[in-house]
């Protein structure tokens, strides 16, 4: 394993990160997931403190362990909910809050607290769904309306391409309709991106600045990630 690149571009900063996937229950026993690994997020939580940020780490449902290291520190998190009260809560007063969850879109309109039981007529029940919380577009709008949210807030975008739209198009589409600082697209599609070790991506900032297309293992794509962060907290 590679040891994360040490400096101290993230010196004096805090940074909170959301990581892996969230998970939204429909009865005691069962839930609706997702395929995160958490790797990229874990991978840039890594990264900042190795550049001397102190290091929220707010994890849902990961493949991978949680890291242990001084400057991070972890909470963890299940439901879309539970993920946007722990983000309100620990970015009041940080530099910086990194989306790399994965975040549901949709969860079960009502949970029952028993679980649900099979019925004798071979029927099946008919679940229905309602938008979770956008938990990025919160925190722009909280910061907006006065709220001592972080000052760089970083969006991540899994895109797909059509006939008429590339994935990048859709991105800097999403990163207007988000309105948060930076956005990290990437391209995916089946077996691609999630559960990989490898990543390619294109950084989108909101000021002008230049795209930045980057390629590697999630650990190099993070790397490249604070040091953006960096050089937007300086
Ligand atoms: N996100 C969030 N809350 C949600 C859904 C997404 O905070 N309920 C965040 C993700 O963590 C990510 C960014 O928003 O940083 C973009 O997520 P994405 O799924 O690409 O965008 P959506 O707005 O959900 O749009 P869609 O899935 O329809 O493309
Ligand atoms: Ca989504």
């Amino acid at each position: 394993v590679a040891q994360a690149q040490t400096g101290d571009q993230l010196a004096g900063r805090s940074v909170v990160i959301s990581a892996g996937g969230t998970r939204e229950a429909l009865d005691p026993v069962r839930y609706l997931g997702n395929r995160s690994s958490g790797k990229q997020g874990v991978a840039l939580a890594k990264a900042a403190a190795a550049q001397g940020a102190q290091v929220t780490l707010i994890a849902g449902a990961m493949d991978v362990q949680a890291p242990t290291h001084p400057n991070i520190t972890v909470v963890r998190i299940e439901s879309t909910r539970e993920l946007l009260d722990a983000v309100l809560e620990h970015a009041q007063h940080q530099d910086a809050l990194i989306m790399a969850a994965a975040v549901a879109d949709f969860r079960p309109a009502s949970a029952t607290n028993e679980k649900i039981k099979k019925q004798d007529d071979a029927s099946a029940p008919t679940i229905v769904l309602e938008q979770t919380e956008d938990v990025l577009r919160t925190s722009v709008e909280q910061r907006a309306a006065g709220q001592p949210l972080p000052r760089v807030i970083v969006g991540f975008a899994a895109e797909t391409g059509d006939e008429t739209t590339s994935p990048l198009e859709y991105g800097r589409a999403k990163l207007q309709r988000k309105g948060c600082e930076i956005l990290v697209v990437n391209e995916v599609g089946v077996g691609k991106v999630f559960g990989q070790n490898d990543n390619d991506v294109t950084i989108l900032f909101a000021n002008g600045r230049e795209e930045l297309s980057v390629q590697g293992s999630k650990d190099v794509v993070a790397e490249a990630i604070i040091e953006q962060l960096a050089v937007a907290l300086a």
